[in-house]
């Protein structure tokens, strides 16, 4: 492998460019899936079911039939038939294998009954509400609550996420060590769903010409939805072809191809005409994924002296009635500490909900919380400082990869430096000792780490004979500024200003890139990219008959015309590596309980990361932003409430479902810390996108027992739950 200090001219924390795509954010120019406008453009709306389980006993259409502008009605009763498809995450992770309009069946409040297509969406919208359902509920009800079924846990087939952790793991003799611990802690601890709520809603756009369709969707992922679409089409993935420009936000819950996707496909097929579907902010809720609720049982023992002795993690989520999904939630607890006895477990039981789907650091976010928490509980059973307590346990090898070296591990500067800038050793050790009028004030801190996620990611680099250069991947630009960080990468590679550089990306006629996901992107696209650069280069070098000389090669392309390299950048798998890659951090912070009210208030926050090589110092940065601010919400805001006889989520707008905003933020003094990584691929580069998130919530919940000496074990941490 060619390291990454080898020839790459990428600084080790690179310039803070501003993105590329911002002025055309900014002013309207930016083109999203749903701005797609091809003539003939009609508009498809679903409607939901009111029950959630049961079925459909008639469906009267009549009335929405014969409503002004509408050209179709499609219901289970005349909708075409789709072919059948796996299990969600059996085939490359593709979506949801339920599709509705298919038969009676009702699983799921809010469930599709009838697509209503029409001339315009509010014609689509009012015929939509004409669409008369009787349903046979099911008599026993639904099922809501996971925890009221947990004789019924299953154990997953498999963890449908990039790198499928294993569903269970053990080394040594948990429960011997723990029976055996001088310290024994036996803890539970919740988190709720939660939504995605991206500010671009989910919506596609899908036109027809003779047998192949084009698709424009709003994804991570858009050979993704060229497989499941060409799947439930029964089509050759080359007769559909997906676009994506721009992805407004999405943090998974674009990541799987959900129905409206390939209904609009449908729709359009059967109307003869373009079909637009946007679900909008409320069926956003229903019409795709959420982070499946957890329930987290962690028993730790220790010494007196704070080292882990055991640790067993056993995390329960609920699935759909269809898809056995699971986060990867206990995962984190497998390698974050030196312990000699580790038992992991997932369980899942079914409820009347849609598949669950991958929700910002997936699993990673709650089992972060749990582990986190219980190593704050553990410090203060022992009276030791917490940071304190992580020294103790801190390995320099992964033990759950046999003991193989990190490819990279900045953790330990991480705490050092974070608690420094913090203030950290100013903290009382004492819970419940410091006030500031009617607030209680208090400190915590907990370890941020993220699994080296990489997948296959293929590219092309053409250098063109005007001194210019093309870069091709069909990845995705999700909102994050990935796409000006891969186009630094490849300016580096070709020693080349970012300026001369075009980027061609988000179509499934460009090299084959992976979901951006987990991470990922700059990593294993970023890899292909540097890798297809030097094939340009060598290519050039052979043609022309000498070194290839990025000032000059202008000159040598124009002998030749244009020059292209491509390679694919194939990650190693688990088995395989020599090392473990994971992407470390320290998260700090203060809060003020209001004692009259139980409000929590982050005051103060510190965050220190070491990720490898950074790209792009200001895009990084605010991924970790955007993490710690979402920690805030997770812990102190975020929920959806699913009504136990209803089976119905409850709080389907921004109004009532919070996410943090800028009254809920402080300052965030987040930073990367240079970390060379010269193992975990040829760029250098790990995984900064999700890591915010990761401990942040615990790093919360622990401030709040320092503020307070209680324990809110149950997330969101609401007032109600304080007083
Ligand atoms: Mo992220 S939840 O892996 O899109």
């Amino acid at each position: 492998m060619i390291g990454p200090g080898d020839g790459f001219g990428a600084p080790l924390i690179g310039p803070p460019l501003p993105r590329r795509d911002g002025p055309a954010k900014v002013t309207g120019a930016a083109r999203y899936a749903t701005d797609e406008m091809p003539p003939g453009l009609a508009h498809g709306v679903f409607a939901e079911s009111a029950i959630a389980a049961g079925r459909i006993r008639a469906v009267d259409a009549a009335a929405a039939r014969a409503a002004p502008g509408v050209l179709a009605v499609l219901t289970h009763e005349n909708a075409p038939r789709l072919a059948q498809v796996g299990q969600q995450g059996q085939a490359g992770r593709p979506g949801q294998s339920h599709m509705p309009l298919q038969d009676a069946h009702i699983f799921h409040a809010g469930q599709y009954v009838a697509l209503v297509v029409a001339e315009t969406i509010e014609a689509a919208e009012h015929a939509a509400d004409l669409v008369r359902v009787e349903y046979e509920p099911d008599p026993a009800g639904p099922r809501a609550r996971f925890e009221a079924h947990l004789d019924e846990a299953e154990v997953p087939p498999r963890i449908p996420l990039i790198g499928t952790p294993p569903v269970e793991s053990c080394r040594g003799d948990p429960e011997a060590a723990l029976a055996a611990a001088p310290v024994r802690l036996d803890l539970i601890y919740r988190t709720p769903v939660e939504h995605h709520v991206p500010m671009e809603q989910h919506g596609t756009v899908a036109a027809w010409d003779g047998d192949r369709v084009t698709v424009w969707d709003s994804t991570q992922h858009v050979y993704g939805v060229r497989s499941i679409v060409a799947k439930f089409l029964a089509l050759e993935e080359e007769q559909v072809r997906v676009l994506s420009a721009f992805t407004g936000g999405a943090f998974g819950s674009k990541g799987s191809s959900w129905p409206h996707i390939t209904f609009a496909a449908v729709a359009a097929r059967e109307v003869g005409r373009p079909v637009r579907i946007w679900l909008g902010r409320r069926q956003g809720f229903v019409g795709a994924g959420h982070r499946s609720p957890t329930l987290q049982r962690m028993r730790v023992g220790a010494g007196r002296d704070g080292r882990l002795q055991a640790l067993l993690h056993e995390a329960v989520g609920h699935s759909s009635p269809y898809d056995a999904f699971s986060d990867a939630t206990a995962v984190v607890s497998r390698m974050l500490y030196a312990c000699p006895a580790i038992r992991t477990g997932h369980r899942i039981v079914r409820v009347n909900v849609n598949t669950p789907t991958a929700m910002r650091a997936p699993g990673e976010a709650q089992g972060s919380y749990a582990l986190e928490c219980a190593m704050d509980e553990l410090a203060a059973e022992l009276g030791l400082d917490p940071l304190e307590l992580r020294l103790r346990n801190y390995t320099e090898r992964d033990e759950d990869e046999g003991g193989k070296p990190y490819s990279s591990k900045a953790l330990r500067e991480c705490y050092r430096q974070g608690a420094e800038r913090f203030g950290w050793a100013r903290r009382p050790l004492a819970p419940r000792t410091q006030r500031d009028g009617r607030w209680r004030v208090g400190q915590g801190m907990a370890t941020a780490v993220y699994p080296g996620k990489q997948s296959p990611a293929s590219a092309r680099v053409t250098l063109l004979p005007d001194g210019r250069a093309e870069m091709a991947t069909a990845t995705q630009e999700i909102g994050t500024g990935g796409s000006t960080a891969l186009a630094m990468v490849a300016a580096a590679a070709l020693g080349l200003p970012l300026d001369r550089l075009r980027f061609a990306y988000g179509d499934t006629r460009l090299p084959r890139a992976p979901v951006s996901a987990g991470s990922q992107s700059t990593a294993s696209v970023g890899s292909a990219i540097r890798l297809a650069a030097e094939a340009a280069l060598r290519r050039l070098a052979a043609l022309s008959g000498g070194a290839p000389n990025p000032t000059a090669w202008a000159e040598q392309v124009a002998n030749h015309g244009p020059v292209s390299g491509e390679a694919t950048y194939e990650p190693p798998d688990k088995d395989a590596r020599t090392h473990a890659p994971h992407a470390f951090g320290a998260q700090f912070c203060e809060v003020r309980v209001a004692e009259d009210s139980g409000e929590v208030r982050v005051a103060r926050w510190t965050g220190a990361f070491g990720c490898g090589r950074i790209v792009n110092a200001r895009t990084a940065h605010s991924q970790l932003l955007g993490g710690i601010v979402w920690g805030i919400g997770m812990a102190l805001l975020e929920e959806t409430h699913l009504d136990a006889r209803l089976g119905r989520f409850m709080n389907r707008n921004l109004a009532e479902y919070l996410v943090a905003v800028n009254a809920d933020v402080p300052v965030i003094d987040a930073f990367f810390l240079p970390d060379a990584d010269e193992a975990v691929n040829p760029i250098g580069a790990k995984n900064v996108g999700e890591i915010g998130i990761c401990g942040a919530a615990a790093a919360i919940a622990n401030a709040v027992f320092h503020a307070t000496g209680r324990r809110i074990r149950d997330l969101p941490i609401t007032p109600e739950r304080m007083l």
